[in-house]
């Protein structure tokens, strides 16, 4: 594992990191845009993954839904990485010497990966209309997704409460 301490200082040291030390505003109000975006991902990934799983939804055509909830998801990811970036920059000490902090971050690579490529798998029929096989790929794909970007936001809030290496 390279030295996070020292890159951590580093960070800490630039004129953006010591910038936003100063200002007191800054953590909570970077929060807050967090959040905002966890809550918009989070419901359109279930939404999502609720109807490629069947539950609900079954008349649609699965494409149609991918295209009306999978939209927003580059805007909520790139505004979590922009104001996760800015939290890293805020407490560089507290997220680089923290593991849960690239566990997450390795969930997050993984997660937005998968979902992509199982987009590219949802047909333009509906769930009724597809073979058995097809639907338990989809039902376990939709239950993994499901998981890991649950597991990140799990992840993202326990890392107030695990102790630095
Ligand atoms: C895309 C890249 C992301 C980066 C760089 C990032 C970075 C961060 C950082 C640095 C924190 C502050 C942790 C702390 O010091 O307590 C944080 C908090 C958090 N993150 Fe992320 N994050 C990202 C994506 C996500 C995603 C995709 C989710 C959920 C699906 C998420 C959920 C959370 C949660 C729940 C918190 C705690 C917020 C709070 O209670 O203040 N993050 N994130």
């Amino acid at each position: 594992m390279p030295d996070m301490t020292a890159a951590a200082d580093w960070l800490a040291a630039t004129g953006p990191s010591i910038q936003l030390q100063a200002t007191t505003w800054s953590v909570p109000l970077t929060q807050t845009v967090h959040i905002l975006a966890i809550a918009a991902l989070l419901t359109c990934i279930a939404m999502l993954n609720a109807r490629l799983a069947g539950l609900i939804g079954r008349d649609e055509i699965l494409a149609d839904a991918v295209y009306r909830f999978g939209r927003p998801l580059p805007w909520a990811l790139a505004v979590l990485f922009a104001s996760g970036v800015i939290l890293v920059l805020a407490e560089p000490h507290r997220e680089f010497e923290n593991q849960l902090f690239w566990i997450k971050m390795a969930l997050v690579a993984a997660s937005a990966v998968l979902t992509f490529i199982g987009f590219r798998w949802v047909a333009g029929r509906r769930f009724d209309d597809l073979s058995r096989a097809e639907r338990g790929r989809l039902i376990v794909f939709a239950a993994v997704s499901t998981f890991l970007w649950l597991a990140i936001a799990v992840c993202g809030r326990w890392i107030a409460y695990v102790d630095v290496l």
